[in-house]
């Protein structure tokens, strides 16, 4: 296995889904945690200093331990981690001054030494890479040597090939250094690895962790149906079992057939223990004769954390609660808690639900992505339609029937949504659009069908693309394929004659109606 040590980065996981790609085993640990005992007794076979925020130039700023290098095993040192690298080694940095920082793009281009490290690079002459430092290595340590240099880090790239030492001043691991992959997957077969580590094994590990962390004692989970908590109930299921009861809460505000499909693959498909907290009255009717969208939101979120509790306390004893957190939502709490955003709409979640009842979390899909989590998924025995399934908003169809909820609007959209999402998977779409769903509209408008006039609800399509919800694009569908829609939802749904397609991206417009 490959030890990443943290100094740090807001990118460091970067390395490690990098490494996972390549089917390497890896950990990442905090370097306050690696000590010289630790780091022989985990006896990695490879290790990696990442980047971090802290100036070397700094007394006390992190560093790893003195037994790393006499390992014998190569070490890659990112960024921070090269320059902690040259000052542990006999080299010089020196401190940031405005002329030497480099933020962004940069090019390298080869110098006179050559090394297997990089093997498929400047086939074109130079190789763009992605800088982001304020200290630089003024002279390289002994032993090593010059294998790339950009027009701001004259060392940009180095090694001492005899200890097998590599490291460099950007950041490999991100998307803006195009060619960064072939790097590490150069660095892993010098050390050895055959990169024959899969999901498989991650499962295995994971398992075991969950077993090391809960022991005997009792878990609960809120299953909502999503990829995220579903992946994480199944895995811990599999890990301890009917130590492990879920709850459903049901609001009210759920798909057509939503929770009976949810609870039945659970408890029949999956074997989990599964409650199924039948609550609808209570959501709907708190919900009555409110219009504003922050209020119901507010409602819903307070409720479901009442109702999660309720049932929760029921189950005696249980000491841990699963949560599907993935790490983009781990960077994102980090990155913006505290600070001056605005609230745009108050996302619905169980956050602050382990303090408030005394239990510890198990997170089992901290370090993993969106993509990574459907493979564990389809790994763990989840059905494919199941996997690629939409997201879907905690607050659910209460924030896609803007203003004032009924019960009736509520039963429209469910059937006009419903046929709005079977014709995007006849028309094989499905796959293609990040999120669909229809918004019923707080407006009649009046129709003819037949020799007769309609007074009945508007609905709006939506359909959007995007990489991770944060911005997005209308969806480009064919005028047939629109005008077919139409058709079918108003012949098909009996309350609405009339179709719009929503076509505001985002920014300006969000994905959800309210
Ligand atoms: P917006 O509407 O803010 O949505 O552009 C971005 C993504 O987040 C989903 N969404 C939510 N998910 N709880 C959730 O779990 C919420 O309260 C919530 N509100 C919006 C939305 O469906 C889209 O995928």
């Amino acid at each position: 296995r490959l030890l990443i040590i943290d100094f740090g980065s807001q990118v460091t996981q970067l390395i490690a889904r990098r490494l996972r790609e390549l089917n390497v085993y890896c950990e990442i640990h905090p370097y306050q945690a690696v000590t010289d005992e630790w780091l022989r007794d985990f006896a990695p076979r490879a290790i990696v200093f990442s980047g971090g925020p802290d100036s070397v130039m700094r007394d006390g700023s992190p560093r790893p331990p003195k037994a790393a290098y006499d390992l014998g095993v190569p070490i890659l040192g990112i960024c921070y981690g090269q320059q902690v690298m040259m000052q542990d080694l006999g080299g010089r940095v020196e401190a940031g001054e405005q002329a030497t920082a480099e933020f962004g793009r940069a090019y390298v281009t080869p110098a006179a030494a050559k090394s297997a490290l990089l093997a498929g690079w400047f086939a074109e002459g130079r190789e763009q890479v992605w800088m982001s430092h304020g200290d630089h290595v003024a002279e390289i340590a002994p032993g090593f040597e010059v294998l790339g240099t950009s027009p701001g880090a004259p060392f940009a790239i180095t090694a001492d090939e005899s200890r097998r030492f590599y490291a460099v001043q950007f950041h490999p691991e991100v998307h803006h250094t195009p060619n960064g992959k072939r790097l590490y997957q150069n660095f892993v077969r010098m050390a050895g690895f055959q990169g024959d580590w899969t999901m498989g094994a991650y499962r295995e590990e994971a398992v075991a962790r969950i077993r090391d962390q809960v022991g005997d004692k009792k878990v609960i989970c809120a299953l909502s149906g999503g990829v995220d908590s579903s992946v994480a109930a199944a895995l811990i299921h599999e890990a301890v079992g009917d130590q492990l009861t879920c709850v459903f809460v049901d609001h009210g505000l759920l798909r057509l057939n939503e929770a009976d499909e949810v609870v039945a693959m659970f408890r029949d498909h999956m074997n989990l223990q599964v409650i199924h907290a039948q609550e609808q009255e209570l959501f709907l009717g708190q919900l009555e004769g409110v219009g504003d969208p922050e209020t119901k939101r507010k409602i819903i979120g307070r409720l479901f954390i009442e109702v999660f509790q309720k049932y929760a306390d029921r189950i005696d004893g249980a000491e841990y609660l699963a949560q599907g957190t993935l790490y983009p939502d781990v960077i994102e709490s980090v990155s913006f808690s505290g600070g001056p955003s605005v609230t745009i709409k108050s996302h619905h979640n169980v956050g602050g639900l382990p303090e408030k009842m005394g239990l510890k979390l198990v997170e089992p899909l901290r370090e993993l992505f969106k993509d990574e989590v459907r493979a564990l998924g389809r790994e763990l025995g989840l059905p494919d339609h199941f996997i690629g399934r939409h997201p879907f908003p905690g607050p659910g169809l209460a924030i896609r029937c803007p203003g004032e909820i009924t019960r009736e609007k509520l039963d429209i959209l469910r059937k006009a949504d419903a046929v709005y999402i079977d014709q995007i998977r006849k028309h094989g779409l499905y796959d293609e659009i990040w999120q669909a769903f229809v918004a019923i509209l707080p407006v009649r408008t009046v129709g003819v069908m037949g020799d007769g006039r309609t007074y009945d609800y508007a609905c709006a399509l939506r359909a959007v693309t995007s990489v991770d919800g944060m911005t997005a694009d209308y969806y480009p569908f064919s005028h047939e394929f629109l005008g077919e829609t139409a058709t079918r939802i108003i012949n098909e749904v009996k309350g609405i004659n009339r179709v719009t397609y929503d076509v505001t991206s985002k920014p300006p417009g969000t994905i959800e109606w309210e």
